[in-house]
């Protein structure tokens, strides 16, 4: 499957950096198509840098690492080409409160993944994922071992979830599925799954079970699914294909 991330800041450098590095083959696009083609060269030969419309018909997983406000204009502009797509979403619907902090946009019990997951074009897939990490942590707590940092992801399509648990997995991390679109609010800022909101840290696999398994959500095939990531790291890492 091919992935094309867009917008080239702070999440879509970071994690297309990673991918890059971990030797997959990623289509990468911003507005600016100079700082793409520029951030291109730091990607192993890797990431090829292509406009925006043209990296999202090419991909089979789009990730829109640009603001929660500006997605909902980003999805009617590219509503032709994303159908059928897996679209993740790493957004936060934060902005800042004028006193150095950040406040949420939304009503406390509203999620950019619930919201931006309406909006898609028939046939399209959200995938919540990437919005629990701060940007640094991306690269500092990638690959750690042998206790590798979770990364959580939410998802309602299980083959959509598997294929960015993949991803995950190649940027370092072990994915563990929170649940539902229904979960993203978790995930997001503020949420009690976010390095920067209620959890405060990265976790661990063990860690993130249990945290997990404290939800009425997390069943058994979570459970197993989540074993099965862990091992499936384990080979990324060890150079075996899975
Ligand atoms: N930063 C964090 O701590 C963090 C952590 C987790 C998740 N997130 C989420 O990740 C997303 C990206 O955040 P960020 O801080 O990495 O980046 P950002 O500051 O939101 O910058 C987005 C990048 O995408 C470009 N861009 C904006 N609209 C575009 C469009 N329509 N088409 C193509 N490119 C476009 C921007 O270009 P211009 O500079 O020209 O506007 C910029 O290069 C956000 O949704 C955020 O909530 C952020």
């Amino acid at each position: 499957m091919k992935t094309a991330i867009i917008g080239l800041d702070q999440i879509g450098a970071n994690l297309s950096r990673s991918l890059a590095l971990a030797g997959e083959s990623i289509l990468i696009a911003d507005r600016d198509h100079r700082k793409s083609r520029a951030f291109a060269l730091q990607c192993n030969g890797r990431a090829h840098a292509v406009g925006v419309s043209e990296a999202i018909r090419r991909a089979d997983i789009v990730i829109p690492c640009i603001h929660f406000a500006a997605i909902p204009q980003w999805i009617e502009r590219y509503r032709e080409e994303l159908r059928g797509k897996i679209v993740v979403d790493p957004s936060n619907p934060i902005a800042p409160d004028g006193q150095g902090g950040v406040m949420k946009i939304l009503p406390d019990d509203e999620s950019a993944g619930q919201i931006l997951a309406a909006l898609m074009p028939p046939g399209t897939k959200l995938v919540k994922a990437f919005a629990s990490i701060r940007p640094e942590s991306m690269h500092a707590a990638a690959n750690r071992w042998p206790d590798p940092a979770v990364l959580f992801y939410a998802a309602d399509d299980l083959a959509a979830g598997d294929a960015v648990a993949y991803l995950i997995a190649l940027s370092g991390f072990v994915p563990l599925c929170v649940g539902g679109i229904d979960q993203s609010i978790r995930i997001e800022a503020f949420g009690d799954l976010n390095e920067s909101g209620a959890l405060g840290k990265l976790v661990s696999y063990w860690e993130g079970r249990a945290l997990l398994r404290a939800s009425p959500r997390y069943s058994r095939a979570s459970a197993v699914k989540a074993v099965r990531e862990v091992k499936e790291v384990k080979e990324v890492k060890e150079g075996k294909p899975f």
